[in-house]
């Protein structure tokens, strides 16, 4: 019998977001299904906000950033009221199934629809890559593509001038982005939340560094650590490296997704679409050793911080080709 499915996008936006609605719309529709979109979240479905998507609404979706349906933070849906609106709109409207796009604060809220009885399946969509469950999450290869192309033109300037910059990156908690793109523009030093570091240790390689003919430096700082200001502030009561502190923002949550995010979204969207025609409900989609997985979205929120995408071998990676020995 045809189904009605439902999808939303929840929480930041994230490079990747419309090519998974494009996916979960197109494979309903092939499966012989309804397509709806919900805008605005968690709020616009408690709203009921809710409407029919055809297959040519979502053309030309895959290379676009942010979201055709908009997100919208409705701290409102962590209470049971919150949610019961939401119930009550997606059987008002007859869907069978719905597909929330989000990061870890709107896997709490599919759990809760799920719990509620409603078939529900979740989607990684952040750029921070911190939820447990998949390898990677949508938005943040992105993400890393973005920091990397300010990282190396800061360079530019940082070599020009003999300037040590600290550049702030975005992860919320998490360092993934900070040590992705500091790996990948070949950064002197890599700060980030899951490991310590000692303002002596910082300044004793640049000293290093300085003594051999490197007078520049790139530090590349995860904002869950500490602000940018700030850290150059510490620094510079050491003396003077001519130290600049950057911000890169909010630039990373836009633009065209890469290759990569639109790929893992449109394989993220489409298997999420045969969860629910299986009757999967409470689960996450997620990659992992390159394969396709799925996971109860109860255990993944669970083993957050025991799980994480954190990678020990990056951080080492770093450490060991980044000083001029
Ligand atoms: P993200 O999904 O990117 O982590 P947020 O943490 O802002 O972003 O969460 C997005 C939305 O998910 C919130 O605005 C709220 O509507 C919903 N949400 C967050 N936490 C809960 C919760 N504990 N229970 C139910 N819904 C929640
Ligand atoms: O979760 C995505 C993210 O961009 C984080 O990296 C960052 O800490 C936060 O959202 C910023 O949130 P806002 O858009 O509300 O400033």
């Amino acid at each position: 019998m045809a189904k009605k499915i439902a999808v939303l996008t929840s929480g930041g936006d994230a490079p990747g977001m419309n090519a998974a609605i494009r996916a979960v719309v197109r494979k309903t529709i092939f499966d012989g299904h309804e397509a709806y979109g919900v805008r605005y979240g968690y709020r616009g479905l408690a709203e009921g906000d809710i409407f029919r998507m055809e297959a040519a609404d979502v053309s030309n979706l895959s290379a676009r950033g942010g979201t055709v349906l908009y997100t919208a933070r409705y701290p409102e849906f962590a209470n049971e009221e919150g949610q019961l609106k939401a119930i009550e709109q997606l059987k008002r409207h007859d869907i069978d199934g719905l597909v929330v796009i989000g990061g870890d604060g709107s896997y709490r809220g599919a759990l809760a629809l799920a719990r509620h009885g409603f078939l529900t399946v979740g989607i990684p969509g952040t750029i921070d890559n911190d939820i447990p469950g998949t390898d990677f999450t949508l938005g943040f290869d992105t993400a890393c593509n973005t920091a990397i192309d300010a990282l190396d033109k800061l360079r530019d300037t940082a070599k020009s001038h003999m300037r040590t910059f600290i550049v702030e990156v975005m992860g919320r908690n998490a360092g993934d982005i900070a040590l992705w793109s500091g790996i990948g523009c070949g950064a002197d030093q890599i700060i980030i939340p899951e490991k310590d570091f000692n303002m002596d240790d910082v300044i004793a390689q640049i000293d290093h560094g300085r003594e051999r003919g490197k007078m520049h430096t790139m530090i590349v700082l995860a904002e869950g650590v500490m602000p940018a200001h700030e850290f150059a502030e510490a620094m510079s009561q050491y003396g003077e490296y001519h130290i600049r502190a950057v911000v890169i923002g909010h630039i990373q949550r836009g633009g065209a997704p890469s290759a990569k995010d639109r790929l893992l979204a449109t394989a993220f969207g489409h298997r999420a679409v045969e969860m629910i025609e299986e009757g999967k409900s409470g689960i996450c989609m997620g990659i992992r050793d390159n394969k396709l997985i799925y996971t109860p979205i109860e255990e993944a929120l669970n083993s957050k911080g025991t799980d994480s995408n954190f990678n020990e071998y990056l951080y080492n990676l770093n450490n060991e080709t980044s000083v001029w020995s």
